[in-house]
């Protein structure tokens, strides 16, 4: 199925939709020593924030200050999510380089979670798109709900490769389908890349998965074997949408690595390091670590300079 030297890229949502749900005080100065540590662990594509209402989700409030804060660093890849031309024009100033626009396979979802239907959602994203285009910003496209919706019920295969396929015609560098509620099993997967891939050239999908049900792994081993090979994953597992009562945090980047890896994928990442880097950020945020990688290492005793770190 892989060769030893095929690459596969991770997208670390941590710190946005791992953030964007949480019920307490996450300060910039702690993200920015997060993202620190994502950096050193060998992450390139990194989803600093949000520049959506603070009102509608207040902890991606911060996320003009921190794309300031990051904006001379590096090469790698800092993503903000951007939902309409306000947004675009406040991603702008600060200088985000890579933006990522969230649509939706169910109409109910679109108007819960950005106020307007699904084809008023791409009216919105056209009116910036071309300058994005422009001004050489790298652009994500979001397949929200592409298995179930938490107020439809499952979504047709149809349906999300529809709004997968418009925003590739839209010029989406890469678009990834979300199975936003953590429901999906390996099967549901295969239908849905069937569709999917009908639509869009697999080079240009990433799969994003919550892990609800504990499937994500098997749904990306699933993806693996259809050529998907980019990733979006979350360390220490956080993640969850305001808009999807019930789901649970993304697949964690710890366990994906492991799998990857172990799957003879290079994924650039230093395995030891994320697994610490998601046991303090559990710790920090007094939520269960999740990881079963980061379980056998602690048993092992293997992470024993956790403490200094920290
Ligand atoms: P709206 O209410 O439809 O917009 O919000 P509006 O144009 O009527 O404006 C209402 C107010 O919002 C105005 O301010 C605007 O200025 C302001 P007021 O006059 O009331 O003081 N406004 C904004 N403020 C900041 N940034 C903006 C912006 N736009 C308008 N960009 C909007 C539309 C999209 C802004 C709103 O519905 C919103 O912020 N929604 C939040 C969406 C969100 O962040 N959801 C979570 C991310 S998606 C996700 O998690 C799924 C994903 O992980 C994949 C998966 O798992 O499925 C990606
Ligand atoms: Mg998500």
């Amino acid at each position: 199925m892989t060769n030893s030297t095929e690459t596969v890229k991770i997208v670390e949502v941590a710190l946005r939709d791992g953030l964007q749900n949480i019920n307490q005080e996450v300060s910039n100065k702690i993200r920015l020593d997060w993202l620190h540590a994502l950096e050193v662990a060998g992450l390139k594509s990194i989803e600093l924030g949000s520049f959506v209402s603070p009102k509608k989700v207040p902890q991606m409030a911060g996320t003009y200050e921190l794309f300031e804060q990051v904006k001379d660093l590096s090469d790698i890849d800092y993503i903000g999510l951007v939902p309409n031309l306000h947004g675009y024009n406040v991603s702008r100033a600060c200088k985000c380089q890579s933006i990522a626009v969230f649509a939706s396979a169910s109409e109910t979802f679109s108007e819960k979670n950005i106020g307007c239907s699904i084809e008023n959602s791409f009216d919105r994203f056209k009116k910036f798109l071309f300058l994005a285009k422009e001004y050489k910003q790298r652009i994500r496209g979001y397949v929200s709900c592409a298995i179930e919706c938490p107020y439809e019920g499952l979504i047709e295969p149809k349906k999300a490769a529809e709004i997968a396929k418009t925003l590739f015609e839209l010029e989406c560098d890469e678009i990834s389908i979300a199975d936003t509620l953590g429901r999906a099993a390996p099967r549901q997967i295969k239908e849905l890349l069937d569709a999917v891939c009908d639509e869009v050239p697999v080079e240009k999908i990433a799969l994003h998965c919550h892990d609800t049900y504990g499937l994500a792994l098997a749904n990306v081993m699933e993806a693996l074997d259809y050529g998907v090979r980019v990733f979006d994953s979350a360390t220490g597992g956080l993640g969850g949408c305001p808009y999807a009562p019930g789901a649970a945090g993304n697949l964690n980047t710890e366990d994906l690595v492991f799998a990857l890896e172990a799957q003879g994928l290079d994924t650039g990442i230093n395995l030891d390091q994320i697994v610490t880097l998601g046991r303090r950020i559990c710790t920090q945020l007094n939520l269960p670590n999740r990881s079963r990688v980061a379980a056998v290492k602690i048993a092992q005793n293997s992470l024993s300079d956790f403490e200094e770190r920290r």
